[in-house]
């Protein structure tokens, strides 16, 4: 698919402010510093849609971009981020779980995951708690640029290991690099796939 225009909408902390638009709606979760903003920007082939920081913490609003003027793409603040107080850590897990139990034109959420890392006990649960939601999601590896394709391969290999100790069934998976692009297609197509078949 291709993304002929992409624009910026609206940034805010509550979901009821969120645009009332009724369009198919993806957005993007995952800890802090994952690269869920930079995906943004290389799905849309736009370098500064979504801000980019090399600091944790640097989405702290819900963020609406328009695509295609038919469908929208959500940057969402990272969960997990330690550097914040612990009442601001709670309004920011309120905002976000608000915003998935809430958004009805939510069709696919993409939890990000850093493919260099081991699973991650808050990855996992907030996976379980999208499940307990009966939120459907996918899972995207990120920065697969940083790693050599056999380390890769092998910490792909044990992450799925890992989601069979909870999940009957994997759930559809992305591997992607914002630094050269790779992933793309692959997202896209699918988001499209989810579009015609609304
Ligand atoms: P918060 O908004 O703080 O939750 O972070 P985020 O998940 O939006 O991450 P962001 O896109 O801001 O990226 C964090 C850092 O990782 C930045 O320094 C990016 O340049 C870097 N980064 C993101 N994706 C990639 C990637 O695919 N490859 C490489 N090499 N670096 C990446
Ligand atoms: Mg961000």
């Amino acid at each position: 698919m291709d993304i002929k225009t992409s624009k910026f909408v609206i940034s805010n902390s509550k979901v009821e402010d969120c645009p009332n638009s009724g369009l198919p709606e993806y957005a993007f979760i995952g800890r802090s510093n994952v690269g869920k903003s930079s995906l943004i920007n290389m799905l849309t082939g736009r370098k500064s849609l979504a801000k980019v920081s090399g600091k944790p913490g640097k989405t702290r609003l819900i963020n609406h971009f328009l695509i295609n003027e038919n469908w929208h793409l959500v940057d969402l603040p990272g969960y997990g981020y330690a550097k914040v107080s612990k009442k601001e850590k709670k309004v920011f897990q309120k905002f976000i779980t608000d915003y998935f139990k809430k958004r009805n034109q939510l069709v696919n959420a993409f939890v990000l995951v850093d493919s260099r890392h081991e699973p991650q006990t808050i990855d996992l649960e907030f996976m379980q708690w999208l499940g307990s939601q009966m939120i459907p999601f996918s899972i995207i590896f990120t920065k697969a640029d940083k790693l050599k394709p056999v380390v890769l391969e092998k910490n792909i290999a044990h992450y799925k290991s890992v989601l069979m100790e909870y999940w009957e069934e994997l759930m559809p998976m992305f591997i992607t690099s914002s630094a050269n692009n790779s992933g793309k297609e692959e997202v896209l197509n699918y988001i499209k796939e989810i579009n015609i078949g609304l």
